[in-house]
């Protein structure tokens, strides 16, 4: 074939992709008659409610429900009209940062306060030495759950779930969840706690709950895979907002008296640029002369958590939550409890958007064991560094050995698991002179 004849057919080829892109683009639909309406296109229905009527008081906040979408650029989400009326009624963060790529390790950053040299999307449990947010939670009281859009059941393990397409009935099966935007499920602490795990709820359940007026004070929303943007576009997103948010901000039930609301993305779209990511505060907890306002202060998702602890006064995790440069608490909780954030200048501000680089228990080609937390961080919270059982203080990360490569060992880390497990038992051996 000629040069030229052979860019003509990749020309041609190029085109007939975007083509057939654009026929089965997909169009919001509804999957229920409501936020808080139980649907069957949720596979099961709610069989419980939780029991959270003690309210814990928080000093700026006593209720947070963060919601995260997927994939998009800074501008991207700031120029769509949903987002810019949002915007207009709370405190949009104009530099706030994912900690990396692509979106697993995200997740696992926003419960555990790293994401321990993850750089993909697989499979991965972490140890029940290992620390979260809910041990932060629970020591003091704090109720708490993670909702998961088209999660089959509660507590389900699996690496994601195919299920009839509730937008078009004709077209093929569709994966709506997926295990990587599931943060706590990721954590044995959770997930092996018979009375921790059911609290890792569908969508029908979180109707229930709100119905119940039994929702918790700390969530973690994830829409499913077409409502979050990640298979479709911002605009796509804007309409589930419209469905399901939108009603939310107006019922007490939900936004009530002193609730936070943070709505954000797990990383920005573009790899190749810093990982900004639109991120704004709403409900009735955002002052009301801060409503419209916007503030520049440098975040990261590990903010989310510094926030919580000091709104709180949680122990903190000892990681990088603690880490005063790229933790600060959000401003406008930090005036009212007196919290002095240490924020890095901006031209200090480590590169998120790198992917595959760090070392760490969650990474095959630069695997280290687990360290233990730090004991001497100085979280935002009080009452120092939360420790689980099991946990040896001994392994500080001082004291870990160099990195392998357990690729080249033709293994992996012994934390990944075949995307086939389907429940915390059978989980994948290591195999290799690197494995603990
Ligand atoms: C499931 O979603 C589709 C698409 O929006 C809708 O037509 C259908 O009524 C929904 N089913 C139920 C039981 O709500
Ligand atoms: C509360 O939850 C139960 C299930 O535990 C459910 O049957 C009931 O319908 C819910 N209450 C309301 C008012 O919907
Ligand atoms: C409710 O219980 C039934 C029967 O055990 C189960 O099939 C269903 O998945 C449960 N619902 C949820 C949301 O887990
Ligand atoms: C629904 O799926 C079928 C089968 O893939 C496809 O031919 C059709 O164009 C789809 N309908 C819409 C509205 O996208
Ligand atoms: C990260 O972003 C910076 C600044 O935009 C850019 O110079 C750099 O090339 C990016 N790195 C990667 C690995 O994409
Ligand atoms: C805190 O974060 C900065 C920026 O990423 C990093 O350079 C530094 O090593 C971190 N400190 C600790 C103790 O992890
Ligand atoms: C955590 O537990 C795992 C599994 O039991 C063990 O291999 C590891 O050494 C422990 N790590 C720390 C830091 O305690
Ligand atoms: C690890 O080993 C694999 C397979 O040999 C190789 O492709 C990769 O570049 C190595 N990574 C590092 C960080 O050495
Ligand atoms: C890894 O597998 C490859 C291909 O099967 C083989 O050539 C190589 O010798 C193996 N390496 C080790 C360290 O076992």
């Amino acid at each position: 074939m000629s040069p030229t004849s052979l860019l003509t057919t990749l020309l041609v080829a190029a085109a007939s992709v975007r083509l057939a892109a654009a026929a089965s683009a997909q169009v919001f639909s509804p999957p229920g008659k409501g936020p808080l309406k139980q649907t069957a296109n949720y596979t099961s229905f709610s069989n419980s409610t939780l029991h959270d009527h003690k309210v814990v008081k928080g000093k700026a906040f006593d209720r947070i429900i963060q919601i995260w979408l997927e994939n998009t650029d800074f501008e991207v989400a700031a120029s769509s009209p949903m987002f810019e009326s949002l915007s207009e009624q709370g405190i949009t963060f104009t530099n706030f940062h994912s900690t990396t790529h692509p979106s697993e390790p995200n997740y696992i950053a926003s419960a555990g306060g790293d994401f321990f040299g993850a750089a993909d999307d697989n499979m991965y449990h972490i140890p029940s030495n290992i620390s979260c947010v809910v041990d932060l939670l629970e020591d003091r009281g704090v109720s708490w759950a993670t909702y998961q859009e088209n999660m089959p059941t509660d507590s389900f393990y699996g690496y994601s779930y195919t299920q009839p397409n509730y937008i078009n009935s004709s077209a093929a099966p569709y994966i709506y969840y997926y295990r990587k935007h599931n943060p706590l499920i990721i954590y044995d602490a959770v997930s092996q706690d018979p009375e921790r795990v059911k609290r890792v709820r569908t969508f029908n359940d979180f109707a229930n709950d709100v119905v119940n007026g039994t929702l918790p004070q700390w969530m973690f929303i994830t829409p499913n895979m077409v409502n979050d943007a990640h298979d479709t576009t911002i605009d796509f997103a804007a309409d589930f907002l419209e469905y399901w948010l939108l009603p939310l901000l107006t019922d007490p039930r939900v936004n009530g008296e002193r609730t936070l609301i943070l709505l954000t993305f797990d990383e920005n779209e573009s790899f190749g640029v810093q990982n900004t990511i639109y991120a704004v505060a709403l409900g009735t907890a955002v002052p009301v002369n801060l409503r419209g306002t916007t503030d520049d202060t440098v975040y990261s998702h590990y903010s989310t958590l510094s926030t919580v602890q000091n709104n709180w006064d949680l122990k903190s995790l000892g990681r990088q939550d603690t880490n005063a440069s790229i933790a600060s608490v959000f401003d406008f909780v930090a005036k009212q409890t007196g919290h002095k954030n240490t924020p890095a200048a901006p031209n200090q501000v480590p590169h998120f958007n790198l992917t595959g680089v760090a070392s760490g228990p969650l990474s095959s080609a630069h695997y280290v064991p687990f360290a233990a937390p730090n004991v001497n961080a100085k979280g935002a919270g009080k009452g120092g560094v939360f420790l689980r059982p099991g946990i040896n203080l001994k392994l500080t990360a001082d004291k870990l050995p160099a990195p392998v490569n357990l690729t080249a060992l033709n293994t992996t880390t012994p934390w990944q698991m075949s995307p086939e497990t389907t429940s915390g038992k059978k989980m994948i051996k290591c195999q290799g002179a690197a494995c603990p």
